[in-house]
């Protein structure tokens, strides 16, 4: 079974987008040694799999055993304790429960109500573009800042504390990020989950900074009394998987990669300004042309054969969202940026059923709002210099786009 595959390759990163689509049209299901997982690359593949219970979402014993040598961890390891009781590790029915439970923070009068935070925060953000910046990094003055400010006024991160979280997170994020080289050692990983912890059980008993009102925080430490079918414990633990998807370099990355897409393609800011529907569909077209989460995982829960592949129990799959984003059998034209497509909103990018992002609609509408104050102020941008990338494919973003503001 071993191989060389490009998907391991550092270089494609900066677009990885023909190597998927030869894999995909010769190999759709492709073994990867680097990954130590097949990869899936149609859009078909991938949304069958998402949806299928064969597949399970609990998987992080086998990515701490593929990480770390073999290790494993007692039960009543922090690690474990968290990766089995949040929703994204879990499975029916325990993934139903612990979803519900936050439910508060995310109903659709939530989001009309953040609706108008996102649009103003991100309108204070572009205005505060000093006006004889003529050239920024748009990664560190904007795509990285942003979701910071709407943690604070959305989701009711104490601003106060942003310097407690913000390090721990980071480091867990250089662990979450699949079972490739990474830097962080098991020691420090624990330490970290273990300080996110203690800091959100802090957070909702009140010891914490102050929560600003109306966010996704106050919402459920409003309902923390009326839960009945999760634990104390398990609350704190969805709170810090909350913390750790907020300040993650999903959102960033994809301000970050739809700002070079902008800057690269300037008839698609002329679309923007002239159509509100191209509006409309903004943050769908721009996820689906970077997935900033290139791929997510599931493991095998028994052996299961996918195009004439035997995929063994215990397995595991790499599903590639950012490939099937561009899948010529779903999306004509598929490497063409272009907010007028009328299926953007069939990508990947925020996952596919049960599992499904539960930040979609509030990213959305970072990305909306965001390009709308930047065109509003500044309608033509351009690159003003190479853009460089991070080195890590799975959570594909931008280091750095020096851009040009006019
Ligand atoms: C552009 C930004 C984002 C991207 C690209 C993204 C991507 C994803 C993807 C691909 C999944 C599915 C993972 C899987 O099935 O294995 C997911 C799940 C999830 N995301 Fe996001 N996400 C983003 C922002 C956010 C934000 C801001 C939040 C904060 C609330 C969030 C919270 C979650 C949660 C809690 C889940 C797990 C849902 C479940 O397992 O039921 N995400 N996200």
């Amino acid at each position: 079974m071993g191989n060389l595959s490009p998907l391991s390759n550092p270089e494609i990163i900066p677009n990885p987008y023909p190597v998927y689509a030869d894999l995909a049209e010769r190999e759709p299901v492709h073994w990867c040694d680097g990954l130590n997982a097949w990869a899936v690359l149609r859009h078909e593949d991938c949304t069958g799999v998402l949806q299928d219970p064969r597949f399970k979402a609990e998987r992080m014993e086998e990515i701490l055993s593929g990480k770390f040598d073999g290790r494993t961890l007692p039960a009543d390891n922090i690690y474990n304790r968290f990766t089995s009781n949040v929703m994204m590790y879990t499975d029916a029915p325990r993934h139903g429960a612990l979803r519900k439970s936050t439910h508060g923070g995310f109903t659709r009068a939530a989001h009309e109500h953040y609706n108008e935070v996102i649009k103003r925060v991100a309108h204070d953000l572009v205005a505060g573009i000093p006006d004889d910046a003529n050239v920024i990094d748009a990664v560190v003055e904007l795509a990285e800042k942003l979701p910071v400010n709407a943690a604070v006024h959305a989701f009711g991160v104490p601003e106060e504390d942003l310097d407690t979280v913000i390090p721990s997170v980071d480091k867990v994020m250089t662990y979450w990020s699949g079972p490739q080289e990474q830097p962080v050692e098991l020691d420090q990983l624990l330490e970290h989950l273990t300080d996110l912890h203690t800091y959100a059980l802090e957070l909702v008993q009140g010891k914490r900074g102050t929560v600003v009102e109306d966010t996704v925080i106050a919402r459920l430490a409003a309902g923390l009394a009326d839960q009945t079918d999760v634990t104390p414990e398990q609350t704190v633990h969805q709170l810090v998987l909350l913390l750790i998807a907020l300040f993650a370099p999903t959102t960033p990355g994809s301000l970050g990669s739809g700002t070079l897409a902008f800057a690269t393609n300037p008839d698609q800011i002329a679309r923007f300004l002239e159509n509100p529907a191209c509006v409309d569909n903004v943050a769908n077209e721009v996820v689906r042309y970077n997935a900033s989460n290139q791929f997510t995982w599931r493991v095998a829960a028994t052996d299961v054969e996918l195009r004439g592949v035997r995929i063994k129990e215990g397995q595991r799959v790499a599903l590639f969202l950012g490939a099937a984003n561009r899948d010529p059998d779903v999306f004509e034209n598929p490497d063409k940026f272009d907010l007028d497509r009328k299926n953007s909103g069939k990508n990947l990018s925020f996952g596919f059923g049960p599992h499904a992002c539960l930040g979609r609609q509030i990213a959305s509408l970072e990305i909306k709002w965001f390009f709308v104050s930047l065109f509003e102020r500044f309608p033509v941008i351009r690159p003003a210099g190479e853009p460089e990338w991070n080195s890590n494919l799975e959570f594909r973003s931008l280091r750095s786009l020096p851009l040009s503001l006019g």
